[in-house]
């Protein structure tokens, strides 16, 4: 009888000890740090509310592609992870809101630049006060340089320094979005921009690889795009490149 317990034991230690050290998502859990860097970033959003301030600044403005909707910490973390970012990545979400996208990119990855560009100010604001905060978590204290949140329309703002672009695209459409994959064709050779639910609409880009990810609103389908070598490049007529 003490035999068969202690049988039992040890295939449940083991069993233990294959499921947090020898599982690849446990692996890549612990090495970038995720349960600590998740409980941070869910105490850091648990007062804002960025539905309500979205549809409060609609009241005034209001188009579909104006719809709002948020990552999820951990699924968007995998997401980014399949692309490694590293200290010479410049990093941008398009239609950032509260800053959800750049402040998690920026709590697990070493980078060089994490920027978010939104056009309602109040949803600007939330991201400004977050990264306020953000920067005085003792953990976080030395990104306080590489954080921007610009309150612009992501038309108008150059962001062709970008080595990676998050672009949260499910409700962009129609000439916002014709203007949007036009835009892209700015950066350099290499950059990756991501994309939910469509890919660009760019000869410039070819889609590396697509997979899903949970958001907000449900589970949506990402492209991965990387910017093509002009030489590589097919009917460029109707963009610059
Ligand atoms: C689906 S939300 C994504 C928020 C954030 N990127 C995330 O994933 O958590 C899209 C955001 O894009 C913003 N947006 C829409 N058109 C924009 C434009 N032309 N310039 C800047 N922001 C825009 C909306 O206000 C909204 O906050």
């Amino acid at each position: 009888m003490l035999f068969i317990l202690l049988s039992i034991a040890g295939i449940m230690l083991i069993g233990y000890f294959i499921y947090w050290y020898i599982s690849p998502i446990q692996r890549w859990k612990r090495r970038l740090d995720l349960k600590q860097h998740e409980i941070h970033f869910y105490a850091l959003y648990a007062k804002v509310d960025g539905f309500s301030l979205s549809q409060e600044a609609r009241q005034k403005s209001d188009a579909f592609e104006y719809t709002y909707g948020e990552i999820y910490f951990m699924s968007f973390i995998a997401l980014l992870s399949l692309v490694k970012p590293g200290p010479c990545t410049r990093f941008y979400d398009l239609g950032s809101g509260t800053g959800k996208a750049v402040l998690s990119a920026a709590m697990v990855f070493k980078l060089e630049h994490c920027c978010g560009i939104e056009r309602f100010f109040t949803l600007h604001e939330a991201a400004v006060q977050q990264k306020r905060l953000f920067e005085k978590h003792p953990n976080y204290i030395n990104k306080i340089d590489i954080i921007q949140f610009i309150h612009d329309d992501f038309l108008k703002i150059d962001f062709s320094d970008a080595t990676l672009v998050f672009i949260n695209a499910t409700a962009f459409m129609g000439s916002l979005w014709d203007n949007l994959s036009q835009k892209t064709a700015s950066l350099a050779p290499g950059a990756i921009v991501i994309t939910t639910s469509k890919p660009l609409i760019s000869p410039c880009f070819a889609v590396q690889k697509t997979t899903y990810v949970e958001m907000s609103w449900g589970v949506v389908i990402a492209y991965i795009q990387q910017r093509l070598p002009v030489a590589k490049i097919k009917n460029t007529d109707m963009f610059s490149v």
